[in-house]
Parts: C-alpha cells; sequence; structure tokens
C-alpha cells in the first residue's frame, strides 16, 4: 500500500465519521425571486442540460471524490451507477496513486464498467501535472475512457497536510502546455478555497475549457487535514485556516465574469442550491460530500439522495417559472449579507 493510496483512504473515513464541512458557501445570502404565477407544468419541466457539447440528464455533477485504495472501490462503483442511471456527469478523485502504482487502476476502471455512457472527468493534481507532464494526464483519461480532465489545485490543503507540497512554481506553465497539446477539454478545479476573477482569467488565458470554482462553505481540507495532522503544529495550523477562502457563491459572482462554462462545487447542499447556483451563472451544480454518505450506504440510498436533489431543483424550477435550465440562468436572484458585501468588493 503506497502513501499516496492509504491518504485515500484516510480521507473517505475521515469524511464519513467525522464533521468536516466549515464556514458558508453563501448560498443562504442568495434567494431565488418567487413566482407567484409561474404559468408553467410541473411535471413538464425539462432539468435536461449541456455541458462541453455533451447532454446530461441535469445540472446535478458527481463531483471528484475518490479511487486509489481497494477500500474506494465500492463508492466508485455506486457513484457511476447513479451516474449512468440518471445520465449525469461525474468526476472520479485524484488518480495520481493508481498512476504511481497501476495495480490500483481497478477502483476508477470501475466507474467506466458501470457507466458506459456517462460523461466522465478525469482528475490529476496541477503538481502532478507539473512533475510528469502531459504523459500522465493521457494516461488518466484513458484508464476511464474520460471525456475530459479535471486538474485540482489545492495550495491550502498542501500547505497544511504533513506530506503537502510547498513549491507552486511551473504550474501555469504547465497548464498552458496542457491545454496547448491535449486533445480533450481540461478543467480547472479548486477544491474548497474557490477561484478569484484574476485567478480565473488567467486559467482561461492558459487555454482551459471550463472552470470548476471549488469555493468555500462545504468540506474542509482545512478540517480533515487538522483531523490527520502528526503534530499539534500542523493540527493548530489546519484550525487557523479553517475560515480560509472565497465562498463558493461569492466566487461564482467572480468567475462568470470572465466568460466560459463554470461548474459550481462547495457546499451545495440541495436542490435548491443548484437552483441558486445556475442562476448565478453556473453550468453544473457539483456534490460530493452529500452524495459520499448515501454512496457508501447502498445503491438504494445513493438513488434516493440524487432524486431528491432533483425534486428540490424541479420545485425552484417551478416557483421561479423556469421550464428549461435555460430559463433558470435568467431567474432573478437577491443577494443580501456578507456574500453581498464580498461580491462588491470583487474586482
Ligand atoms: C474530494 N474532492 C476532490 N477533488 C479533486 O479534485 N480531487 C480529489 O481527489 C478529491 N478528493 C475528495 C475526496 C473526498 C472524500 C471529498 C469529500 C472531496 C473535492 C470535491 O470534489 C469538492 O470540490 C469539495 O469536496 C467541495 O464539495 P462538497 O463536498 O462541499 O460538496
Amino acid at each position: 500500500e503506497t502513501a499516496t493510496s492509504s491518504r485515500k483512504r484516510d480521507h473517505l473515513q475521515i469524511c464519513c465519521e467525522q464533521p468536516v464541512e466549515a464556514g458558508d458557501a453563501g448560498f443562504g445570502d442568495v434567494r431565488l425571486v418567487h413566482n407567484a404565477l409561474p404559468e408553467c407544468d410541473m411535471d413538464a419541466i425539462e432539468t435536461k442540460t449541456r455541458f462541453l457539447g455533451r447532454a446530461l440528464g441535469s445540472p446535478l455533477f458527481i463531483a471528484a471524490m475518490t479511487g486509489g485504495h481497494p477500500d474506494t472501490l465500492e463508492v466508485n462503483r455506486r457513484l457511476a451507477r447513479a451516474a449512468e442511471r440518471y445520465n449525469l456527469g461525474m468526476g472520479v478523485g485524484s488518480q495520481r496513486a493508481a498512476l504511481e502504482k497501476p495495480e490500483l487502476e481497478g477502483s476508477f476502471t470501475v466507474v467506466r464498467e458501470e457507466a458506459p455512457h456517462a460523461f466522465l472527468c478525469a482528475n490529476l493534481g496541477i503538481i502532478q501535472l507539473r512533475d510528469h507532464g502531459i504523459e500522465w494526464a493521457e494516461r488518466a483519461v484513458e484508464m476511464i475512457d474520460a471525456q475530459a480532465i479535471a486538474i485540482h489545485v489545492n495550495s491550502l490543503q498542501e500547505a497544511i497536510q504533513p506530506e503537502g507540497d510547498h513549491n507552486a512554481e511551473g504550474c501555469i506553465e504547465a497548464l498552458r502546455n496542457l491545454c496547448n497539446e491535449f486533445s480533450y477539454p481540461v478543467i480547472v478545479k479548486e477544491t474548497g478555497s474557490g477561484i478569484s476573477a484574476g485567478t480565473a482569467r488567467i486559467i482561461r488565458g492558459a487555454g482551459a475549457s471550463a472552470i470548476d470554482i471549488g469555493g468555500y462553505g462545504g468540506t474542509s481540507w482545512a478540517k480533515i487535514e487538522r483531523l490527520r495532522a502528526n503534530s499539534p503544529e500542523l493540527a493548530d495550523l489546519g484550525e487557523t485556516f479553517l475560515s480560509w477562502g472565497i465562498p463558493t457563491a461569492v466566487s461564482l459572482c467572480e468567475v462568470r465574469t470572465t466568460g466560459g462554462p463554470i461548474i459550481a462545487t462547495g457546499g451545495l447542499r440541495t436542490g435548491v442550491d443548484i437552483a441558486k447556483a445556475v442562476a448565478l451563472g453556473a453550468d453544473l451544480g457539483g456534490m460530493a460530500l452529500p452524495l459520499l454518505k448515501p454512496a457508501m450506504e447502498s445503491d438504494d440510498a445513493l438513488f434516493a439522495a440524487v432524486e431528491a436533489m432533483h425534486r428540490e431543483l424541479r420545485v425552484a424550477m417551478f416557483l421561479t417559472g423556469s421550464r428549461s435550465v435555460a430559463d433558470l440562468r435568467h431567474a432573478r436572484t437577491y443577494i443580501t449579507g456578507l456574500t453581498r458585501q464580498m461580491i462588491e468588493n470583487s474586482d
């Protein structure tokens, strides 16, 4: 068992057994404006949408979580079954462990076996991209026959985890090279600290096809790494950075000004949050933690969770008079409180 692989198992276990969320993604400050005369049939509302040229069943995206340890295989199998059943896009977790040790591929390849038609997104850290180049990106995509690759950025986690990489130099160039040469769409994805307008412009300038906000206010790597910390110093560091990051709703308003497709992930907890994210400019709303718990339980628990999100999304669409996701993108919102104050400080 490699260090990367056992870390994957630790993360799943911590996320299931302990409180790993921190802060506020800002969706409580966002209200969709109620339409008292929606003049549409709720049961005829279309939740289907498109992303990077692909038709999807709904804007719910199964965010990157796991793979790379044998114990993660069943979770990925269930998530993939849900992706196939509801025609949802799905990201796998970082494939680094399986790229380092191909015997671990099974926990990733199961995803394509269970979801032969789904839009799948490969996943690799930007540090691994910089250090191993386009070849690792190609292997990651081929491993699951993916339609796109997410390159995740996680400086906060790298800074506070015991085995973290502290040198982020050369990452933008590595990203630019990948976007220039790769034949698949590249998505740049944060993992809980959000993306600013300035960073989004750099990412788009490098040639990325889409951005996954990965904003603050949901699963917190400061919290997870604090729980994993092997020294009081690192535990204190995690504690201090519990409130670091750009809340998802704020990040969304920053990134939407730069144009291009957006996945909003980080602290979305209901179908109403997905609707709010779409109204604020997201193409898809990603969820990790809310799907992980039912995915550890059973297929039925996971399907029930997905259906609950869809039911809530549909009601929110009805009450805003949105017959389609395209209509929902024009739904009006009220933005109050800290979220409003932060947006007023956007550049
Ligand atoms: C993640 N996330 C993640 N992201 C990524 O790009 N590569 C990865 O390997 C992982 N691994 C991972 C494991 C677990 C157990 C969780 C819960 C999450 C981050 C994830 O995709 C998402 O951006 C954040 O979790 C925020 O969304 P939620 O959890 O607040 O809905």
